[in-house]
């Protein structure tokens, strides 16, 4: 099949390339000069592992191309993914701004039959306004090409995205069209596997459904965020109470891990979006939500609030080594990561951090810009010289079995803050450490 992405970002660029490695005939269309500089260079602009082999394999095979040109995009797919940004809008509505204009394209400039899939997460409703963008776009050039406009939300993990696009749990297509959905069939034949995946609703249940998910897993965190802070004042263990809870399967294990917050692109700009539509568009008060959303951005300080709670609330003259920046391991994703609250709150407070992320220093460097008091190490070990403590807030696999000993030796003082709960208490406590994990 004839696909065209539109936005060539993690979700596009990982959609259109497992598209093309099943077979189908895909371009990618970015606006972003440089994002596709680098694509046609053989490279790829983000960090997912496995991505950039696969990218290579299918643009050798000829299938997967890029391009900025609009009208070749057009041309090119029956199909057409839209898969840009939906930042935050000041108010924490979804910006449909890239959507609308990727809709109005489309209609400016398609000659023959299209399904247009809105793979982008938008609020509910989103799906009649593209179709009203390229309506207006075909009304004004006075032709009458058929089209149809189905949901068909995106629910990979970054850091295990192909994986989540090659496997997954369930392809949700919002559709009221019967060719669009044989089409949309078709497409995602080759990622059934042993039994139908596919789950065919209307176009706003699917709209609504990658919110429900998303707030949903969301919930799951900001629960045991709380339960962890309570935790840890009453002498529990919240590790023990995530297996004891976990083990019930109408809870299970899945995203039941504390920590200093959830961050990323998705949970905590989709948790907004959806409190901002049910008030707007329903008048209806998210309280179970907004509530979700609260502790998260509370729990975004509780590193922080450890280290000032440990060595006071002024921090002059203490130095942090920091382990991780991106919001989660696997991925060089700075967006909503807790490390940007975690490094504002210490330089405030008058201390200086060394940081370390196997990949994300580019992206945070870019992120912070130049900041007084943060440098950047070469290595883990490196970033621990001189430090009053290691704090921990991403918790990438090369920081799970650290040389203790050499830790010992490299901080000023035996003190480990944890905002992942990478260790065993007991064990790192014996080692004449002191130890501050999160609800343990
Ligand atoms: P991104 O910012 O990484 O990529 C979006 C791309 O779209 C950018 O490269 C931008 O230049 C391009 N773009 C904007 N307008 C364009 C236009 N008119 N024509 C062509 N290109 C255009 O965003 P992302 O993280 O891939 O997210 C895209 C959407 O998917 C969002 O709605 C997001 O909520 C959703 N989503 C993201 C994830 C994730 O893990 N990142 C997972 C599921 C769903
Ligand atoms: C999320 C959804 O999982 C995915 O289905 C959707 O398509 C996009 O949004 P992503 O943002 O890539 O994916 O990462 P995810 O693994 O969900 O983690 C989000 C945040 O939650 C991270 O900051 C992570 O550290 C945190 N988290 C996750 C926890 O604090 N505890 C957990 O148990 C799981």
């Amino acid at each position: 099949m004839k696909i065209t992405v539109i936005g060539t970002g993690y979700v596009g660029l990982v959609s259109g390339t497992c598209l093309a490695e099943v077979g189908n005939d895909v371009l990618c269309l970015d606006l972003d000069v440089n994002k596709i500089k680098i694509l046609e260079e053989g490279g790829i602009p983000i960090h997912e592992p496995g991505l950039q082999e696969m990218v290579r394999r299918n643009v050798a095979a000829g299938r997967l191309h890029f391009t900025t040109d609009q009208e070749r995009a057009v041309k090119h797919g029956t199909i057409q993914f839209i898969a840009v940004g939906t930042p935050p809008d000041e108010d924490g509505s979804a910006d449909l701004k890239y959507v609308l204009a990727a809709a109005r394209n489309i209609g400016r400039l398609m000659t023959d039959y299209k399904v247009v899939v809105d793979k982008s997460t938008v609020p509910v409703g989103t799906a009649d306004k593209v179709r009203a963008a390229i309506a207006e776009e075909l009304a004004a050039r006075g032709v009458q090409t058929p089209y149809a406009v189905v949901s068909n939300p995106e629910f990979l993990k970054e850091g295990a995205a192909v994986e989540d696009f090659m496997r997954p749990d369930r392809i949700v297509v919002g559709a009221d069209d019967e060719q669009a959905v044989h089409l949309m069939r078709a497409l995602y034949s080759p990622f059934q596997r042993n039994h139908e995946r596919l789950i065919v609703t209307d176009v706003r249940s699917a709209e609504l459904t990658k919110y429900a998910a998303n707030a949903m897993l969301a919930t799951r965190i900001s629960f045991m965020n709380e339960l962890a802070n309570l935790a840890e004042k009453l002498g529990a263990d919240i590790e023990m109470v995530r297996q004891g809870i976990g083990s019930d399967p109408r809870i299970g294990y899945h995203f039941l891990y504390p920590g200093c917050g959830y961050g990323g692109s998705c949970f905590p700009k989709d948790v907004k979006a959806l409190i901002k539509t049910a008030a707007d568009e329903a008048g209806i008060e998210l309280q179970v939500l907004t509530a979700v959303e609260s502790a998260n951005n509370r729990q975004k300080h509780v590193l922080a609030n450890k280290v000032k709670a440990r060595l006071g609330d002024r921090l002059d003259g203490k130095h942090f080594a920091l382990w991780g920046l991106a919001f989660k391991p696997n991925t060089d994703d700075m967006r909503d990561a807790p490390s940007r609250e975690l490094v504002a709150d210490l330089l405030q407070a008058g201390a200086t951090i060394t940081a370390y992320d196997p990949v994300a220093m580019q992206e945070a460097q870019r992120v912070f810009g130049p900041l007084p008091g943060l440098t950047y190490a070469s290595g883990p070990n490196q970033a621990l010289v001189g430090a009053d403590a290691l704090i921990i807030v991403t918790e990438w696999k090369e920081f799970r079995s650290p040389d203790f000993d050499l830790l010992k030796t490299s901080l000023k003082n035996a003190l480990i803050f944890d905002g992942r709960n990478l260790y065993d208490p007991k064990l790192v406590r014996s080692q004449g450490f002191e130890y501050q994990p999160v609800g343990r």
